[in-house]
Formats: C-alpha cells, structure tokens, sequence
C-alpha cells in the first residue's frame, strides 16, 4: 500500500502542475483530495492493516496529503494569475463608448443664495457671519426690541435658557459686526435662523435669511433704493418693477417692505401675487439711531440702511414654486429641476 500511495502522490502532483483551466484542477481536485477521492480512501483501508502496520500507513498517507495539497495550492494560484492577465488582456475594449456618471447639483436654495451673494459681492458687501445660537441681547435688545417689546411675539422664539435662544433672523450680525469695526460698514450676512412655526407652504421653522447693512456718513434712502433696486433687477429681470411700502421694524426707521411686479399676471392682479399685482421679497429701512447707541456709534455723524430677507421666499418667486416645504423634502423629482 505504501507503494500506492507514493504512485498516487506522484501522479497527483504531475496532474496538478499539468491543469490547464480552474474546470480541470477542480477534477483533479476531487479525484484526489475530494472526500471520495483516492486519499481518503487510502486513509479508510488503513482499517484492513494489521495492528503494527497502521502507523506507519497513516503517516505515509498523511504526508502525501500534505504534498499533494501543496500542489494543488500552487497550480490553483498559477491559473488565477494566469486568469487575471487575460481578463486584463480581453476585456478593455478602448473602442467603446465612455459612460457618464450621474452627477449632482447644489441645492435651488443654495444657487439663489450664491447669486443673491454674487450680486452683493460685486456691489461692494463683504460677507460676515454670526452664530445660530445667539445672545437675546443681540437677537432682540441691541436691535432696539427690549424684553416686553411687542414685536418680540411674531418671532416665536426657541428658547435655550432666558438669555440664550436660536436667533429668529440674522439680523443680530449687525450688531456683532458694528460691534467689532468702526464706519464705514457694508456687509451682508447669509444665515439660518429658527422660528417655532409650524411647517406650511409658507413656514419652516428652520429657514435662510441674508442680512445687509451699510453704514458710513451721509447714507440715504436714496442709496437703500439704488442698491435694493439693482438686486432686484439682477435677480429677477430686467421687466420686474420694485415699489416701496412702508412698514415697522424696531430696529430701522423708516421702515419699508419691497415688492417685486408679479412675474405670473405682470402686475395685472392674479391668484399669486392675490390680485395686488405685487409680491414682497423683504424688509428694510435706515438703521434706527438707537441701533447706533447700542453699539457705540454715533448718531449724529453715521447714518446707514440694512435689509433682510428669506432665501427660500426669493427662490419661491424667481422658480414659482408655490410651497416652501419642497425644499426640505428631499424628493428628487423635485431638486433634479434646477
Ligand atoms: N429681520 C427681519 C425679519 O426677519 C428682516 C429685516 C427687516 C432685516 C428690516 C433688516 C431690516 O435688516 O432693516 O423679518
């Protein structure tokens, strides 16, 4: 028997180094080193032995196994190297046609906000921003909305504690920034701000806001209405007109909102604009002089303007989109159409 198996190993190892495909070294696979193969039936007539010559039989067997193994270790990695080289070699075919992958784009909201800051940018504002969870001295106080002001209810604030909360515009960077340079100032502030409105086609209780402020002598409304006026003209058009209504804001006085003509009717009057032929984008007016108090400048000799609005509101008028939800649903259907 020991001749056997020393036959067997020897004709194993030539039949693996001889295997041309994984198919044959699988065959030869199975016929020596399968659970029926010649091995194992080597290893079960050691049964029929005699008592002496058992160990010797089932070390012989054993080693031969372990050769035979080896061998079929070898070749097995010889044709998966082998494989890999004609892969390579068959399946890149230069001729064909490149794929595109598919891509994505910035959020509508994130465009309108790069335009409105573009617009600005090139106007001469430099952008600064503040922190989403804000002092109320600067949310409120330092914008000439002390505690029982009563302006304090249409914000809906989220309170942190009495003194801190989640600013409700973006507004308190005005502060900060004057705060921190002296005139002349003209910034504008990108941000989130937080109100505890229940979502509908109009709120979220998280949205985005742009603050401008400019600050120097001799500031006018004249300036507020040229810088306004342009914004609108770059943003919407040429054929939109703006008008001016006046308005309150504690923290400017006079105070205006500014209207766009409604881009759907032309400013005949229809569903969108509610047959006013108007549509609000924000809300603005000259620094009020106890803004200036505030933060120390002085109110003789700066006079300045600032501004404030939604970035949702302006990307709802330039697409007509009617509900301000869309934006925060994450439905593709809808964002793949910017
Ligand atoms: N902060 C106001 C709001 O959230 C918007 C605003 C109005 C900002 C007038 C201003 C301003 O700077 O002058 O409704």
């Amino acid at each position: 028997m020991i001749e056997e198996v020393a036959e067997a190993k020897q004709q194993a190892v030539k039949e693996f180094a001889s295997a041309s495909c994984a198919e044959e070294l699988e065959r030869f696979r199975i016929k020596y080193l399968g659970k029926r193969g010649l091995l194992a039936m080597f290893l079960k007539s050691i049964g029929k032995l005699s008592t002496e010559e058992r160990p010797g039989a089932g070390k012989v067997i054993n080693d031969a196994k372990v050769s035979v193994q080896q061998a079929f270790d070898e070749a097995k990695e010889r044709i998966a190297v082998a494989n890999q080289g004609e892969v390579a070699a068959s399946s890149f075919d230069w001729t064909l046609p490149s794929y595109s992958f598919a891509r994505g784009h910035l959020h509508p909201c994130t465009q309108v906000m790069d335009d409105v800051i573009d617009i600005f940018v090139e106007m001469g504002f430099k952008v600064e921003t503040g922190p989403e969870v804000e002092l109320d001295y600067y949310n409120f106080g330092a914008l000439n909305t002390p505690k029982e002001h009563p302006a304090r209810d249409l914000h809906d604030t989220f309170y942190i504690s009495d003194d801190v909360l989640l600013r409700t515009h973006t507004s308190p960077v005005q502060i900060r920034v004057m705060e921190s340079v002296k005139p002349p100032v003209q910034v504008i502030s990108p941000g989130v701000a937080y109100r505890r409105d229940a979502a509908d086609p109009t709120h979220l209780p998280m949205f985005t806001q742009v603050e401008g402020l400019m600050v120097d002598e001799g500031v006018t409304f004249s300036n507020l209405k040229a810088v306004l006026g342009e914004f609108a003209r770059q943003m919407f058009g040429e054929e939109r007109k703006t008008r001016f209504r006046p308005h309150y804001f504690p923290f400017t006085e006079p105070s205006a909102e500014m209207d766009i003509s409604c881009g759907i009717c032309s400013g005949k009057g229809c569903r969108s604009c509610k047959g006013t032929g108007w549509l609000e984008i924000l809300g603005c007016g000259m620094v009020h002089p106890n803004v200036f108090d505030n933060v120390g400048y002085n109110r003789e000799k700066y006079t300045g303007f600032a501004f404030g609005m939604g970035i949702e509101r302006i990307a709802m008028l330039k697409y007509g989109i009617d509900d301000i939800r869309l934006f925060v649903e994450n439905d593709l259907r809808f964002l793949k159409q910017f």
